[in-house]
C-alpha cells in the first residue's frame, strides 16, 4: 500500500475542487491510500475580501512572512507519504500566506522531508515567479519537486483582473455585469484536470516520477506566456521595494497601502499595456531567449 497526501488551501473552493479532480485516479486505485489535508489558519483571512483587507495582505504575502497554522493531524504526522500533491494559489506574485506558512512550518518540513512533490497551481495567470519561490521552499524542506501543473484563468490579462477582483470582493463566481466571462479557472479545465492525475498515477505506479514533467507538459499542464513572465519579473522588483517600505513603516501603514493601491491601479491599467506594446515590438529580437525561458518554466 502506497500513501499519497493531497495538501490544499482554498477560500472559494476552486483549488479544493481542482485537488479533488486531480486526485480522482488515485482514489480509484486500490493499492493507494489517499489522505487530504486542508491547511487551516489560527486566524483565517476574510472571504470575501474588501479593499482594506485585500491590500493589507500585500506586505506579508510578498515578504513571505508566515502566520500561525492549526496543527496537522497526528495521523498525517505519523505516516510516511510516498508522494505529496501540493495545491497552492498565488497572492501578490508569491505563494499565498497559508501555503508559505505551511512550507516554512516544522510540520510541513517534516511531511515533505525526502518526499517527491507535485505542485498544482490554481491562480489568475501570474504564477511563474511564485513557483520559483516555492522551489526554494521545497529545497529548504528537503523535498523533491517532480512535477508541476498550472491552471489559470484563460481570458485576457486585463479582463481577468476585473472579473477576479469582482469575485474576490463579492465571494460569488458569477458573470460581472452579466456580460463579462466567468472568473477563475474554467469549469471545463477543472473537470478535465483528472487527466493530469492519470499521468501522475501512471508514473507513480511505475516508480518513474522523474519522467513525469515532460509528459504533463505535453498535454498542456503548463502554458507559458512570455509577456506575463516579463510582467511578473518586473513587478517582483517593484513589489520588493513597496513591501519592504510598508513593512518598515508600520506607523504609516494605512496611508502607504492606499498609495500602493494607486500605484497598482496605474501599473495594471497604464504601465502593463505599454509593457505589452514594447514586448510585441521587441519579440523578434528575443525569440531565442524566450524559447529557452519557456522550456525552463515548463520544467521543474
Ligand atoms: C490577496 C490576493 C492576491 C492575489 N494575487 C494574485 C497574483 O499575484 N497572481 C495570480 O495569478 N493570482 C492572484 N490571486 C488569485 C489567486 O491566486 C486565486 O486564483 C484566487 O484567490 C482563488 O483561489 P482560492 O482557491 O483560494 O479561492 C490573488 C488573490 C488574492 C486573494
Amino acid at each position: 500500500m502506497k500513501n499519497v497526501l493531497v495538501i490544499y488551501y482554498s477560500q472559494s473552493g476552486q483549488l479544493e475542487s481542482i485537488a479533488r479532480n486531480i486526485a480522482k485516479p488515485f482514489l480509484n486505485s486500490e493499492e493507494i491510500n489517499v489522505v487530504f489535508h486542508e491547511i487551516q489558519l489560527e486566524k483565517p483571512f476574510p472571504f470575501p475580501w474588501n479593499k482594506t483587507t485585500f491590500f493589507d495582505a500585500f506586505p506579508e504575502s510578498f515578504l513571505q512572512i508566515p502566520t500561525a497554522l492549526k496543527p496537522v493531524s497526528e495521523e498525517i504526522l505519523n505516516t510516511k507519504f510516498d508522494l505529496v500533491l501540493l495545491h497552492y494559489q498565488v497572492w501578490y506574485l508569491t505563494p499565498s500566506i497559508p501555503m508559505n506558512s505551511f512550507l516554512k512550518s516544522a510540520d510541513g518540513k517534516n511531511i515533505l522531508n525526502n518526499t517527491p512533490v507535485i505542485t498544482i497551481n490554481g491562480s489568475r495567470n501570474m504564477w511563474i515567479m511564485a513557483q520559483e519561490k516555492v522551489k526554494v521552499l521545497l529545497k529548504e524542506a528537503n523535498a523533491k519537486l517532480v512535477g508541476n501543473v498550472a491552471l489559470v484563468d484563460r481570458v485576457g490579462n486585463l479582463i481577468s483582473v476585473i472579473t477576479i477582483v469582482n469575485w474576490m470582493f463579492s465571494g460569488v463566481k458569477k458573470r460581472y455585469l452579466g456580460f463579462f466571462p466567468l472568473p477563475g479557472v474554467s469549469d471545463k479545465d477543472i473537470q478535465e484536470s483528472d487527466k493530469f492525475g492519470e499521468i501522475m498515477l501512471s508514473e507513480f505506479k511505475q516508480n518513474k516520477l522523474e519522467d513525469l514533467q515532460p509528459k504533463l507538459a505535453e498535454i498542456g499542464a503548463v502554458k507559458i506566456s512570455p509577456y506575463l513572465v516579463t510582467v511578473d519579473k518586473t513587478a517582483n522588483k517593484i513589489f520588493n521595494k513597496w513591501s519592504n517600505f510598508i513593512h518598515k513603516n508600520q506607523k504609516n501603514r494605512k496611508l502607504l497601502l492606499k498609495l500602493f493601491y494607486v500605484y497598482l491601479f496605474l501599473a495594471i491599467w497604464v504601465i502593463s499595456p505599454i509593457v505589452y506594446i514594447l514586448h510585441v515590438i521587441s519579440y523578434p529580437f528575443k525569440i531565442k531567449t524566450i524559447k529557452k525561458e519557456t522550456q525552463y518554466y515548463q520544467g521543474v
